[in-house]
């Protein structure tokens, strides 16, 4: 073990609690969990060295063999084997010369099965290095090395000076909400002309999003065209990825589906030129008659039979924006709640919901605790494989998380 794992272990309190955090930081530096970082890390945290054992051994996330210098996983969840992915397992133990579960003799490659990847509307996948890739082909199985990265680095602590502090005046939270909402409005106005928001988040990852976003940033620039290109969220048709949402004042919002990079200078062109067709692509319009020879969404497949309440803005907004949230309709239940609701009737009407009830008894646990600070943590894991609308509207619309 080098320095690193300690340095990285002097970022945590030494107190128990932080024993799973502190694990998963050493796994993160070494890329497992060697004897001698698991001692560290008990030492660090005050704990007997046998219980970091215990946890080590019982999570599967924990890794106690130390992997290739490229890891490679092929999920073995119901959706993806039907979709071919136990043919890529073998040719890829053929190829590599190693059985699943093991590392070729030069160290370079460990080849594993792993449960669900959840994001199975995108079997078959493959998880290379940490980044999944989905829709995986016999060919791109063939060319795997062109997957191989380096692992991602930690991700550092937010500490909460980074974040921006937002000030509002008013009296009450209505007046205050108000008074952000008219800043933003006046911010939105100084907005590009186009906006394209590329379907980010576990599922566009894997589709590789990444280089759409690229190609539409480049090429918006070579044609000098005023846009923003920001990295989205999925509306939920992550099978009909890759998503594009396109946006500019005087317009319907414009969601393209099944788009590649390829097909980038095109759609550009057709955005821009004297209001062509625009039936060569796929996809819908955000209003009542349709687009350009776009549908409207209320008669597309997908969204027809749907009243969306929880993720009627993913894929809408950019989730990293709080004008977006502001702009629509955010925090507004907030601020009234605020203002006419005492803290305790909040949790009881919470409590009185039937399914929510053990979340309103641990939001009064919360309430009632005298530690400072308050912590909100959020858990998106739904604990079964296929299920991750959770982590889905963390991804598409972090607000409503906030705001419940
Ligand atoms: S079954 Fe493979 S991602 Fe869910």
């Amino acid at each position: 073990m080098d320095d690193s794992v300690r340095l990285r272990l002097a970022g945590f309190p030494r107190e128990r609690t932080w024993l799973l955090p502190a694990l998963l930081a050493a796994q993160e530096t070494e890329g497992w969990l060697s004897s001698e970082a698991l001692t560290a890390v008990a030492e660090h945290v005050r704990v007997p060295p046998s219980e970091t054992c215990a946890i080590a051994t019982d999570y599967a996330t924990f890794r106690r063999v130390k992997p290739g210098r490229h890891l490679v996983r092929v999920c073995a969840g119901l959706s993806c084997r039907l979709a071919g992915a136990a043919d890529h397992l073998r040719a890829l133990e053929d190829r590599l010369g190693i059985a699943r579960g093991s590392t070729t003799p030069d160290g370079r490659v460990t080849l594993e099965e792993a449960e669900c990847l959840s994001v199975c509307s995108l079997a078959p996948v493959l998880e290379v290095d940490g980044a999944s890739h989905g829709r995986v082909t016999s060919v791109a199985v063939e060319r795997l090395p062109m997957w191989f990265r380096t692992r991602r680095p930690w991700q550092g602590d937010v500490e909460a000076s980074d974040l921006p502090q937002i000030r509002a005046l008013g009296r009450t939270a209505q007046e205050r909400l108000a008074y952000l909402r008219s800043h933003a409005e006046a911010r939105i106005r100084q907005r590009p002309e186009f906006r394209f928001l590329v379907q980010g988040g576990s599922c566009g990852e894997a589709l590789g999003a990444g280089e759409m976003l690229k190609a539409l940033r480049l090429l918006a620039a070579m044609r000098g065209l005023d846009a923003e290109v920001l990295d989205g969220a999925c509306h939920g048709m992550c099978s009909a990825g890759i998503v594009v949402e396109v946006q500019r004042a005087g317009w319907p919002r414009l969601t393209f589906t099944h788009l590649t990079k390829d097909i980038v200078p095109d759609l550009l062109s057709a955005l821009v030129g004297s209001a062509p067709p625009l039936t060569r692509f796929t996809g819908v319009a955000w209003n009542d008659e349709g687009w350009r020879g776009l549908p409207p969404a209320s008669r597309h497949p997908f969204f027809a039979g749907q009243r969306r309440l929880i993720m009627e803005r993913c894929g809408h907004l950019d989730p990293d924006s709080l004008d977006d949230a502001l702009l629509s309709g955010g925090y507004s239940a907030l601020a009234s709640v605020l203002d006419r609701q005492a803290p305790e009737d909040v949790v009881e009407q919470v409590k009185a919901s039937g399914p929510l009830a053990l979340s309103a008894a641990e939001w009064e646990v919360c309430r009632n605790a005298s530690a400072a600070p308050r912590y909100f943590v959020a858990n998106a894991e739904e604990g079964a494989p296929g299920l991750f609308a959770d982590r889905h509207l963390m991804e598409g619309d972090p607000h409503r998380v906030l705001e419940g």
